[in-house]
Formats: C-alpha cells, sequence, structure tokens
C-alpha cells in the first residue's frame, strides 16, 4: 500500500481547488508505478493545469527522476484587484506542497498553437501525458494530436471530461480520435470522469495494470466494449461514495482514504 502518497491523494491535494478526484488520482498513481516497473521512462505533460491539481499529483508521484510540463494559458484570476493570478497561485500551491513548479517545464500559451517539437525538447518523449484543457472539439483534435506525435511508445493519453454532460464536445472529441486512430490506439480504462488510451501493442499490458493494482481494488471492476477495445469500466460504489462525503463534510478527511481501501 502506497500509505504517504494515499494521504496525499486524499488530504493535501484536495486543498487544491481543482478536478481530479481520488478515484483517478488512484488510476494516475497505478498507472504510473506499472510504467516504472516496466522500465518505461518519459517525460510527463499536462494541458490543462488550472491551480496545479493534477500537475503536483504528477509531481508527488514522479518524485526527483520525472520531469513534468505544465501548459495553459495562466489568464485566469487576471483583473481581481489585489489578488493573485491563476499562475500565482500556481506557483503558491507548490510551495504550500513542498513540491516546487519548475518554471523551466511551464509553457503559457494556446496549446492548439504549440509543435511538438517545443514539448520534446524540454521533457523528450511523453509517457503519460493528460488533457483538459480547452474542452471544445477543435481543442481535443488538436491536443490529441500533439500528444499522439509527442507519446512514447509506451505512453498513455488521459482525457478529461470525457462524459460530463456539460463538455459534449469532449465526448465528441475523444471518439474521434479513437475512430480515426483505430488501427493504432485503443481505450483500456473509463471513470466516471476520464479515459485512458494507449497504442494497440501495449493494450493488454495496461488493461492488466488496472485490473491488478492494489490501489484500485475499491472499485467495481466492470468489462465494457469501446470502439472496438476492451475496456475496464472503474465505478466507485454508492455505499463508498456516501461515507467518503459524509467523512469529508464532517472533518474527518484524513481518514477518509481508509473507505478506499
Ligand atoms: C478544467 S481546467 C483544468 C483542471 C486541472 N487539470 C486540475 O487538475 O484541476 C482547464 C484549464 O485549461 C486551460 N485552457 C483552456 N484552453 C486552453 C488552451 N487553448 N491552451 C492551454 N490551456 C487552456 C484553462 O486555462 C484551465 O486552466
Amino acid at each position: 500500500m502506497n500509505s504517504s502518497i494515499r494521504k496525499f491523494i486524499f488530504d493535501d491535494l484536495q486543498q487544491i481547488d481543482g478536478y481530479i478526484d481520488p478515484p483517478d488520482a488512484l488510476v494516475f498513481l497505478s498507472l504510473l508505478q506499472a510504467q516504472t516497473g516496466h522500465g518505461f521512462t518519459g517525460g510527463l505533460a499536462e494541458i490543462g493545469v488550472f491551480y496545479g491539481r493534477s500537475y503536483f499529483l504528477l509531481k508527488k508521484i514522479g518524485g526527483d527522476t520525472d520531469r513534468v510540463l505544465a501548459i495553459d494559458l495562466f489568464d485566469m484570476d487576471q483583473n481581481i484587484e489585489g489578488e493573485p493570478g491563476q499562475y500565482q497561485r500556481f506557483i503558491d500551491n507548490g510551495v504550500r506542497l513542498g513540491l516546487g513548479v519548475d518554471e523551466d517545464l511551464v509553457i503559457k500559451g494556446d496549446s492548439t498553437r504549440l509543435r511538438p517539437q517545443e514539448i520534446t525538447d524540454k521533457v523528450g518523449r511523453i509517457r503519460f501525458f493528460s488533457i483538459d484543457g480547452g474542452h471544445m472539439l477543435h481543442h481535443v483534435a488538436s491536443d490529441s494530436a500533439l500528444a499522439t506525435e509527442t507519446l512514447a511508445d509506451h505512453g498513455i493519453i488521459a482525457f478529461d471530461d470525457t462524459f460530463n454532460p456539460a463538455w459534449p464536445e469532449v465526448t465528441v472529441g475523444v471518439a474521434d480520435f479513437l475512430r480515426e486512430r483505430k488501427d493504432t490506439f485503443s481505450a483500456f480504462c473509463m471513470t466516471k470522469y476520464k479515459t485512458y488510451v494507449c497504442r494497440r501493442e501495449f493494450h493488454d499490458l495496461y488493461y492488466r495494470a488496472i485490473t491488478d493494482a492494489p490501489d484500485l481494488m475499491a472499485f467495481d471492476h466492470v468489462e465494457t466494449e469501446f470502439l472496438g477495445s476492451r475496456t475496464v469500466r472503474l465505478h466507485n460504489p454508492m455505499g463508498k461514495r456516501m461515507v467518503y462525503e459524509l467523512m469529508v463534510h464532517t472533518g474527518m478527511r484524513g481518514l477518509s482514504e481508509r473507505v478506499y481501501r
């Protein structure tokens, strides 16, 4: 059991405004550790950092060895007088968590205008790419093309908000990606929020990494066919969700990790 990283996921990380919840954080952990176990190297990258919740998770898991690239417009909260803007809040969160941001590995700007080499020049080919930037179809099309072109052979792409009714064009973008590249890429895992894909040669390896992961045993594993591939859908059982929410709302966040053992 990864007790210190689990404590970080269920407690420290939840203090950062943002969108990755413990179930997906445990998937990130399980996949990154499976890659390390197989000797798979490469950079880590995220498009759509916001205030850094999933970025700091990547930093925490990657430790001193992995380079993590952060890509975002960083143009939010600009006009609130006396308040730090988005970028400053991101940097401050790093200080708060004791995980400094490597500012040489931050790209401030529109991801749809980036060239693949701007990414690989900074961190080499990518072993884990989180896509959570612009949520319209043209963003997803462009960001997924960029990820494909910079991904290591054994690389994984995590698409956020794939089934969120608030962002229907993400759903279309991810389906387009899987249909257009059906001979090379396939999905191997789905959660309520994210879809995880890899090159077909690595599908069975990552499928097993999910089904066998000790940190994911608390979830129901449902085999689901998705555009021609066998996918593990991780379902967060209602009973566990209720106990977890109750603990968080009654000030027992520090112990909430036990619900998902
Ligand atoms: C939903 S938030 C990301 C949440 C984050 N991954 C987390 O863990 O909390 C979306 C982010 O995408 C960024 N974004 C939107 N359009 C973008 C673009 N075209 N290029 C780069 N970043 C973009 C926004 O600035 C915002 O910070």
